[in-house]
């Protein structure tokens, strides 16, 4: 097959959602339909359960089960289909950000009970601000819930996006019939067997036949029509240039439990959903048809056995095509670097490749070179934008609590910083260390991993921060910037990269500062996303 045709085939994407909204079972029943497994319950539920939050054990097994299901590959209809994992639990939130800058498309998944909640409001605004295309997938319709227009609605205004129905409910819940595909002009009637025959469908060209009352009787068909008219004067036609641009979202219905609905939305997704995507650098846009290779690091995995200190690093592959054992250039660092055993993956299991395209994920074997955001070329000195950290949530000091062991603690605090658990700022005024973390979950797993890895321990104090803001100022010299620096001298703290921050104790004190020095601009995030 010819290179283009390669990167044309394939899709590479995320599946985003609230915890519990069906992530793990929708992705499960797309690799059915991949054939990349045989039976339902094959992907681990990847995910920490309410109340195990203090189990190390738990954070150990969630570490485990992410390796394995970071990448799912599959062929479908000779698609080439990568999903990217992207942890639902709001404490790894950095990592999906980070793999969202991996994924040239995304599929939403939506509790029709629940609607919006607050991780799907998050993740998609970040999916918006990137103009990444975006599939609505509203779940569970076995179960009573919302009117359809109204979750529409709520779609609409809480996510600021504009959707289409490409797909519609007959009936919900205890009444719920079936679906009537939008984009096929098709019926496909429910039956809660999950193992039915997917290809049960019944076209039906003219809704206001007969045929549709025979099949779902007569009220339902009723109601049907009279809703499909409704969507027809409402909302727009698919197009799927507005699509791609993210300016329109299609919206499918259906359970993923019981694998209804979620073909449809498979078949659609392979033919609208985008093949790689060209990538800004720091120089230039790179397009994927390039001759030359190119991708960066968006995900860091420590390898499970903590006596060989290894990792795992999932780079993106922008353009060209990767080679094993062909020497490229690590751009931060200017060295070449070789690769002889490269993992590409393969629903839940990773071999050694020869050859990768762009879309797709290769797994590095490292041992301390790389961190997240780092860039990949033949020799082209460039950087791929848009990795940037996101402020966290939480601070506390780290202290060493064994003072024998202060240069593992440092190694230690240093590449699990690379790997993006947790970010370090160095106070200006004295030099102490703070570990900002989106969850307090992190803090158990630094700790236990600076001491099962590393043999480092350390303590914890509580650090009065709210936010961290990277700190712009126009005009570095001008007296406004000293004079902040001297007033908030004791928040002030450089973060790993050396970019000035500010720890803010509250949303109070970030509008008050940011009165006092207009000209000193405060961001939640290291660059812009
Ligand atoms: P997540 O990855 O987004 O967190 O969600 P997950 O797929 O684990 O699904 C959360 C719960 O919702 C699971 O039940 C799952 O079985 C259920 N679920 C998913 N899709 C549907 C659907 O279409 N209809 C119905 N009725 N339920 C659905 P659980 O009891 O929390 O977990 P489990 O014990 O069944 O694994």
């Amino acid at each position: 097959m010819s290179f283009l045709k390669e990167i044309e085939r394939r899709r590479t994407f995320g599946v985003i959602a609230h915890p519990d909204a069906g992530k793990t079972t929708l992705t499960e029943k797309l690799l059915l339909f991949g054939g990349a497994i045989q039976e339902a319950g094959a992907v681990k539920n990847n995910k920490i359960k309410k109340g195990a939050t203090s189990d190390f054990m738990e954070i150990e097994r969630q570490r485990g089960i992410s390796v394995a299901t970071s990448v799912l590959a599959f062929n479908y209809k000779n698609k080439k289909i990568n999903i990217l994992d992207t942890p639902g639990h709001k404490d790894f939130a950095e990592d999906t950000f980070r793999t969202l800058t991996a994924v040239d498309s995304v599929i939403v998944v939506i509790d029709v009970a629940k609607g919006v909640e607050e991780q799907t409001e998050k993740l998609v605004e970040v999916c918006r601000m990137r103009s990444i295309p975006m599939i609505i997938f509203i779940n569970k319709l076995d179960r009573e819930g919302r009117d359809a227009f109204e979750l529409m609605d709520e779609v609409e205004q809480k996510l600021q996006l504009k959707v289409t129905p490409m797909s519609f409910p007959i009936g919900m819940g205890y009444d719920f019939k079936g679906i009537y595909n939008i984009w096929e002009k098709n019926i496909n009637l429910f039956s809660d067997d999950s193992k039915k025959n997917i290809e049960d469908t019944i076209s039906i060209k003219d809704i206001q036949t007969d045929e549709l009352d025979k099949v779902v009787g007569a009220k339902a068909a009723n109601t049907l029509r009279e809703e499909l008219e409704l969507v027809e004067a409402i909302y727009p036609e698919f197009d799927r240039e507005a699509y791609l641009k993210s300016e329109l979202q299609p919206v499918f219905f259906g359970s993923a439990l019981n694998n209804f609905g979620v073909r449809e939305m498979l078949d659609a997704f392979i033919e609208i959903a985008p093949s790689p995507r060209p990538k800004e650098s720091d120089t230039r846009l790179v397009a994927p048809s390039e001759n030359e290779f190119s991708g960066f690091v968006f995900k860091i995995h420590a390898n499970m056995d903590p006596k060989h200190r290894d990792r795992l690093a999932f780079i993106k592959i922008v353009s060209g095509v990767f080679e094993r054992n062909k020497p490229y250039l690590h751009v931060r660092q200017g060295k070449k670097l070789k690769f002889s055993s490269p993992n590409a993956f393969f629903a839940e299991k990773k071999e050694i490749i020869d050859i990768s395209y762009p879309g797709d994920i290769v797994g590095l074997h490292d041992t301390g070179n790389f961190k997240i955001g780092d860039t990949l070329t033949e020799g082209e000195i460039m950087i791929f934008k848009g990795i940037p950290n996101f402020s966290p949530e939480h601070f506390r000091y780290i202290n060493n609590a064994d003072p024998m062991k202060s240069k593992q603690l440092e190694k230690g605090v240093d590449q699990l910083m690379d790997e993006g658990v947790a970010q370090l700022f160095t106070l200006e005024m004295n030099g102490r260390k703070v570990i900002g973390t989106v969850g307090a979950l992190q803090y158990e797993v630094i700790q236990y991993r600076l001491e099962h890895e590393y043999g480092a321990k350390c303590t914890y104090e509580n650090f009065p921060a709210y936010k961290a803001c990277w700190v712009k100022p126009e005009d570095p010299k001008n007296e406004e910037f000293k004079e902040f620096k001297r007033i908030k001298q004791k928040f002030l703290a450089k973060d790993k990269s050396g970019q000035l921050v500010f720890l803010a104790d509250s949303d109070f004190s970030i509008q008050m500062t940011q009165s006092k020095f207009p000209t000193v601009k405060l961001r939640f995030t290291s660059e812009e996303i």
